[in-house]
């Protein structure tokens, strides 16, 4: 099988990266993480692309040339799919046609419930009885393109910001893989 030249961007912990990366390196798993993009140089994820020896660079937004500079990048590493693993800076439209139908996200939702930041804290206000995380490609929307995969779980009463966001990251454990194995599996 031939693997998808994959790169995956990040922001902060990226524990969904780790997990990519444990998944990738069985020979069944249909990508291949080529590079990891960071737009935080304090990233704590960045310290697994370096423990696996992944290429891997910082790329801030601040930057005038910042697109040209991802795109150049992606381009160097024969980049065929993009994961977007707590990204938490817009794409670009020019990247999103560029990769169209390339990029896949993952939310701490259940879209379209949610969509944006502080996700956990509108939901507690909200007093939802269900939560989850949703894969879902990339549109000129934030968090609007098709979902491809859900996952869900009952909330208790006393669950808070924490807890939600703990059981939710277990279930993205899962669900990221899943969706690419998903996407994949007629490839
Ligand atoms: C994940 O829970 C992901 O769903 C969320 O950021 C977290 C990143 O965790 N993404 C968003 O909120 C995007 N809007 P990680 O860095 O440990 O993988």
């Amino acid at each position: 099988m031939v693997k998808r030249k994959t790169c995956v961007f990040i922001s902060g912990k990226g524990t969904n990266l780790k997990n990519l990366i444990s998944q990738s390196r069985d020979s069944s798993f249909p990508i291949i993480i080529s590079l990891v993009i960071s737009n935080n140089k304090k990233a704590d994820g960045l310290k697994f692309a370096k423990k696996y020896k992944i290429p891997n660079i910082c790329i801030s937004t601040n930057n005038r040339l910042y697109e040209n500079e991802i795109l150049l990048n992606l381009k160097k590493y024969n980049i065929t799919f993009i994961c977007l693993a707590g990204y938490m800076k817009i794409i670009s439209n020019k990247l999103i046609k560029k990769y169209q139908k390339k990029i896949i996200n993952i939310h701490p939702s259940l879209l379209p419930k949610f969509k944006g930041l502080n996700t956990f804290a509108k939901m507690i206000k909200n007093k939802e009885k269900k939560a989850g995380c949703t894969v879902h490609y990339v549109n000129e929307k934030l968090d609007g393109g098709n979902n491809i995969i859900q996952k869900i779980f009952f909330t208790k009463s006393d669950d808070n910001e924490l807890k939600l966001k703990t059981k939710t990251q277990k279930l993205e454990y899962r669900a990221f893989p899943e969706a690419i194995i998903k996407i994949f599996r007629y490839f």
